[in-house]
């Protein structure tokens, strides 16, 4: 991370309230900047504002004041170049799994046959080669959480934002998971917004680790290991004790 390029994302005091003017704000005057490449963690209990502040990054949410910068551009939509993978499982309940991941490598403009050759090499990463021909209720939980992680990767957007992604998977399937999301975006570089509430995810995956609570950012912490980090590594669990700490 260069301190002197411009930031990929630019958080700019952004407040949002749901609701009347009397209702408590869920963010309050957050500011938050994200380096081209970075992967940023953002942490904190259930209810704290993480999806908030996602949706608000990604444009599917107005906030209430300030505003997000993607490249120095006010962000008013979707749009393209952001890839999302949401807290709930969004796929298309009428597409096969090949088909939605296919459906995401279209949108990157792929032609059909690439398309498919970029769904089926993401279905294997994910594990589901052999899955490709069922449907999303045909699938567990887990498995449809991977095909709608397999779609946004299809986008090959330059900004990942992951809303609690592996959070339906097993323990197995999910430290699997983290390996293989470290391995694309150190092969494809990407910035990635990546939600969880579990600290050591955070830990295993984060450049920076930004803790929220009380609608604000409390803490952000530079991990500064080298990847792929052990978990017991003597200065990620002191890290581990510090964030732990301050989340009392
Ligand atoms: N559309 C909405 N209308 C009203 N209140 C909302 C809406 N979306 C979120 N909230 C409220 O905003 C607060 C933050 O919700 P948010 O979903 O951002 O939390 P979170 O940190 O993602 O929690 P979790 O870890 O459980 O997913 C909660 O109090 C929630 O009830
Ligand atoms: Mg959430």
């Amino acid at each position: 991370m260069s301190a002197s390029a411009a930031p990929k994302i630019e958080v700019l005091r952004v407040s949002k309230q749901f609701g009347d003017a009397a209702a408590a704000p869920v963010l309050r005057d957050v500011d938050l900047a994200c380096a081209e490449n970075e992967f940023v963690c953002l942490l904190g209990r259930s209810g704290c504002g993480k999806t908030t502040l996602l949706n608000i990054i990604a444009g599917l949410v107005p906030p209430t004041a300030g505003e997000v910068r993607v490249d120095g551009e006010v962000v008013t939509g979707p749009g393209r170049g952001k890839g999302m993978v949401f807290q709930q499982n969004a796929l298309f309940p009428w597409l096969s799994a090949r088909g939605n991941v296919e459906f995401g490598a279209r949108r990157s403009g792929l032609d059909k046959a690439g398309a498919g050759r970029v769904a089926d090499e993401l279905l294997d990463l994910v594990g589901l080669r052999d899955y490709g021909a069922r449907y999303p209720g045909e699938l567990s939980g887990g498995m449809q959480q991977r095909v709608a992680i397999a779609r946004a990767l299809a986008l090959d957007p330059q900004i990942l934002l992951m809303d609690e992604p592996f959070g339906a998977l097993d323990e197995i399937t999910r430290l699997d998971m983290q390996a293989e999301l470290l391995r694309v975006w150190s092969s494809r570089r990407k910035t990635v917004v990546f939600v969880t509430h579990s600290i050591m995810e955070a830990l295993a995956l984060g450049d920076r680790i930004v803790v929220m609570g009380g609608g604000s950012i409390a803490a952000i912490h530079d991990v500064g290991l080298e990847r792929p980090r052990s978990r017991s590594d003597p200065a990620l669990l002191r890290l581990h004790d510090t964030i732990w700490q301050g989340l009392h």
